[in-house]
């Protein structure tokens, strides 16, 4: 399989990518990076110290710009705001416009638009900078402004982290008005040597450009902003997802040698069949950045939703990036802390936490395009329960409606879609239906004629409302610019109106790059009209968000803001999190795809949507049992779990393999189920921090350098080590246990011997899941084995303890009734485990969020089971004499079975979750 590359344009066929890339080349060839026309006026600069706001002019002069159709002269206000965090957000933009309004996405993408200013900001300043050292006293960061050539670089003990401009590469694209002698002559073409071709790529395509049969028309010129982002010090940058690249980024000017030849896009398509290792476009951007080395990290985001072409040069000691984007306006923030935990936290707090999703969607999700009808809907319901394999949610393709229209049954296969979801109901499951962007032009279908008669779709470059085509022919796609069209769309989820729909009926939203199978890429033209008379370049990757966040209202809506909506998207921009879940796409029956999914997720998930996860089998084609094994036992370590394939690809549900594959898939299912409690645990967290569930493995070893470039294995949580097994035939592998911990076998709960280095080697069977506990955690796990999660609802819990070198280990544990916002108001369990001293402790954990903790008891005993089970790993077991549990002073013996000479099982202690303050004391 492959992608048709020669439909999707490289960015010498990208008029801005061109032009910036140009610009770049020019710097260094002619030696001018310290040459930018770009100088701010010190007399201009003024600094509100309240505010932590420095603004100031900054002025471009042609007669040292490389950029000969400059005017003599312009002028542009700057932005520099220091907050609180450490972070400094920096806006710049045209003094006057009289063209057209950049457009500001950040109003859209961020939850926290105006983060807190920093209160504390010493400033000094001489004849060529300004400086500012600001934050509170432990930890101060400094920014310097330097004011020819304009540069601006944050400091972190004495060393510059992150730097913008210190290459020359700013180049901003000021609107200006055509002028007929712009174009090169015909002559100056002719005396082409290197330097006159860079000149002339500077001028590319500035009013207009075509690609393939679409041209697209930039009524309003060249308005692209390019700039260098240098990160001296660091080897390894990561994140800009969505890309099929390794999880530290590779070299984009390489020129065959060992990295790529193009700049990583971010410029959301639909593509199809997309290859692996590459800086293609696929489905999602974020352009958000993170650097990282032993002792300091660095972040960075662009909030600009226009299509993104992104350099990334290595040398041996520092990262220099470039960043292109073809409109919007300027908006960066720099990030800094000591740890990639510390940069995500900041980053999240700005661009919005994901909300903690249902119970059910961490659970295991069943797909296929399509299942056909009531009757395969409900067998296949049927045979996971006869083989005893538990799943939460079915889902419903495209196939499902009346010829492609959204919120409609096909009634000859469907006839009576309420009482399905109530046989699912019953078994305690829901269903998912996939409600696509694209509306079908018909008068006679209702959804198409309410939003044409209210004026809600995106209009052509005419003003027209635009007709593409997509799945059901000729189609529309909804403007969520227009106020009345989100509010449209989220009316749309009401029961009354989405006939045939429940309260267990969850919502797939798929296409919304937007695919238009007829526009440029696979998408739509740059010069439709949105409200507002804002172009479609200008809010191209955040369009699919939009339409994420209506639908996720829709589904706050139609109960009331009382259930939790579950929404997975294909597309996705900064803040996506904020709305649900989202795959990687269309994926391929390859075990290349298989080992992609691991960087590919992580690197969504550190880029701030954590809930994220990979077509089980692979999408296109039929995995072998082999493949189809090792998918499931990698998946369900991944936080979306969904088997899914697509319409030509054979039927795959487990129970069409033979009987050792139905055996391996429901052992690695039930892996995932086991883990729920730990699981939604570390959605909590993520909800409460920003941490991502899954994290590459120097998000927790931060110091390990090891580790920098690792993507093959990864952390679930602080405690689990995963090391899926990704080779076809692979008979043993090695695993890299990071020496600074104790490790444990998280099967058998015996510790591991690694050789000095850290590195073990096991032989690996079809059955073998390379999974490892850290010593010094405690793991809360539910182990009775039922058909899904909510019929796991009253089960007891375990407790795994694992012991560090100093027989101690700390762990969490959060449940609440997984379903509704009941949370906010204090319904829930949030618990604290420490084992020290041979003594567990339970207390309350207090929540960094300052959530309310008053409890109502009477609805948290629905919630509040036992522990049935304490596992403790590590410890000194022989000589144990007796366990008692004391509870309000009341001292209870325990029963235990010693295990082995360092195991040992506390046999049900009975100790209800809810109870607080207890503790297990092992004596010898
Ligand atoms: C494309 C999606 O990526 C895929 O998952 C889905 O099955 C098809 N569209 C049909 O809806």
């Amino acid at each position: 399989m492959c992608v048709k590359s020669e439909e999707f344009k490289r960015c010498d066929q990208s008029g801005f990518c061109t032009r910036q890339r140009a610009y770049a080349d020019l710097v260094e060839k002619t030696n001018t990076q310290n040459a930018s026309p770009y100088k701010v006026i010190p007399n201009s600069i003024d600094f509100n110290k309240k505010e932590g706001l420095i603004t100031a002019k900054v002025l471009k002069t042609a007669n040292n710009t490389l950029d000969n159709a400059t005017p003599l002269e312009v002028y542009f206000k700057l932005q520099l705001i220091l907050l609180k965090s450490g972070s400094v957000r920096m806006k710049f933009e045209e003094a006057e416009d009289n063209i057209k309004t950049r457009f500001d996405v950040s109003t859209y993408a961020l939850e926290n638009n105006n983060p807190e200013p920093s209160k504390k900001i010493d400033t000094k300043n001489d004849q060529n900078s300004s400086t500012f050292t600001f934050n509170d006293e432990n930890d101060k960061t400094t920014l310097i402004l330097t004011y020819n050539p304009f540069k601006v670089e944050i400091v972190k003990d004495g060393q510059v982290v992150i730097g913008f401009n210190q290459n020359g590469y700013f180049n901003y694209e000021e609107h200006q008005q055509q002028n007929e002698n712009d174009n090169i002559s015909e002559e100056e073409k002719q005396r082409q040597n290197e330097i006159n071709e860079l000149i002339e790529n500077t001028q590319k395509d500035m009013w207009s450009e075509t690609f393939r049969s679409s041209t697209d028309t930039k009524p309003y010129g060249p308005e692209s902003i390019g700039f260098d982002i240098t990160f001296p010090g660091f080897k390894n940058v990561y994140g800009i997802p969505q890309h099929t690249s390794p999880l530290s980024l590779t070299t984009t000017r390489n020129n065959g040698d060992n990295g790529y030849n193009e700049p990583y896009r971010l410029y959301n398509l639909d593509v199809f069949e997309y290859i692996l290792d590459s800086p293609m476009a696929i489905y999602g951007s974020i352009p958000f950045m993170l650097a990282h080395k032993n002792d300091q990290s660095a972040g960075f985001l662009f909030i600009n939703a226009s299509e993104m072409w992104i350099d990334v040069e290595k040398s041996n000691t520092d990262t220099l990036t470039h960043w292109m984007a073809e409109s919007g306006k300027f908006d960066i923030i720099f990030f800094v802390g000591k740890t990639p935990k510390d940069v995500i936290t900041t980053y999240m707090d700005i661009a919005g936490k994901p909300p903690l999703p249902q119970y059910f969607a961490t659970a295991y999700h069943q797909c296929r395009w399509n299942y056909n009808d009531e009757a395969d809907v409900l067998s296949v319901d049927q045979k996971f329960d006869e083989y005893n394999l538990p799943y939460d949610v079915i889902w419903l393709d495209i196939e499902h409606t009346d010829g492609k229209r959204y919120f409609t049954w096909d009634l000859t296969k469907f006839p009576d879609p309420v009482a399905l979801q109530k046989a699912i109901a019953d078994k305690g499951r829901k269903m998912v239906t996939i409600i696509d962007p694209h509306i079908k032009v018909d008068n006679n279908y209702y959804v198409y004629k309410e939003a044409k008669d209210q004026d809600l779709f995106v209009h052509n470059n005419q003003d027209k409302p635009f007709d593409g085509w997509c799945w059901p022919g000729s189609s529309s796609w909804v403007d969520f610019l227009k106020p009345e069209a989100s509010k449209w769309l989220i009316s749309q989820y009401d029961f009354e109106k989405y006939k045939g729909s429940t309260e267990i009926l969850y919502t797939w939203i798929d296409m919304n790059e937007p695919s238009v199978f007829s526009g440029p890429e696979t998408t739509m033209p740059k010069d439709n009209l949105h409200y507002g008379k804002v172009e479609h370049r200008d809010v191209h990757n955040i369009y699919g968000e939009l339409y994420h966040k209506a639908t996720y209202e829709g589904h706050l809506a139609r109960r009331n803001n009382e259930d939790r909506p579950f929404i997975l998207s294909r597309a996705f921009f900064i803040g996506s999190q904020r709305y649900g879940a989202i795959w990687t796409g269309d994926n391929d029956a390859d075990w290349n795809h298989l080992k992609a999914s691991i960087p590919m997720t992580l690197s969504i998930g550190l880029s701030g949507l954590s809930f994220c996860g990979a077509d089980i089998g692979g999408f296109f084609n039929n995995p072998d049992k082999e493949l189809y094994i090792r998918w499931y036992q990698t998946a369900v370590f991944q936080p979306f779990v969904r088997g899914h394939s697509h319409i030509d690809a054979k039927r795959r549900e487990p129970w069409l393999y033979d009987d050792e594959t139905i055996n391996l898939v429901r052992d690695a299912l039930y892996e995932r189920y086991n883990l729920l409690p730990y699981w939604y645990t570390l959605f909590k967290e993520a909800s409460v921090s920003g941490i991502p569930m899954t994290r590459p493995m120097f998000f927790e070893f931060p110091e390990n350098e090891k580790l920098f470039e690792v993507d093959n294995q990864f952390m679930v949580g602080s405690d689990l080590l995963v090391k899926p097994v990704l080779e076809q035939g692979q008979t043993e592998i090695s695993v890299y246990l990071p020496p600074s911990e104790k490790w444990y076998d998280y099967k058998t709960h015996k510790v591991v011997q690694t050789n000095e280095e850290g590195y073990l080697t096991i032989p690996t069977s079809l059955s073998t899941i390379p999974v490892y506990q850290r010593g010094g955690s405690i793991i809360p796990q539910r182990l009775r084995h039922r058909r899904s999660s909510k019929s796991m609802k009253h089960d007891p819990y375990t407790l795994l303890i694992a012991l560090d070198e100093k027989n101690e280990a700390k762990g969490q544990f959060y449940v609440d009734d997984g379903e509704s916002f009941g949370y906010k108001n204090g319904l829930f369990i949030y618990r604290t485990f420490i084992f020290a001293n041979n003594i567990l402790n339970c207390s309350k954990y207090r929540s960094p969020d300052n959530i309310n903790e008053s409890h109502n008891e009477d609805e948290l005993l629905m919630i509040s089971e036992r522990i049935e089970r304490v596992i403790i790993a590590g410890i000194d077991s022989k000589s144990i004499k007796s366990i008692q549990l004391v509870t309000n002073g009341v001292v209870k013996s325990l029963q235990f079975n010693v295990e082995s000479d360092d195991i040992v099982i506390i046999k049900d202690p009975a100790i209800e979750m809810k109870e607080v303050d207890w503790k297990i004391e092992i004596l010898y």
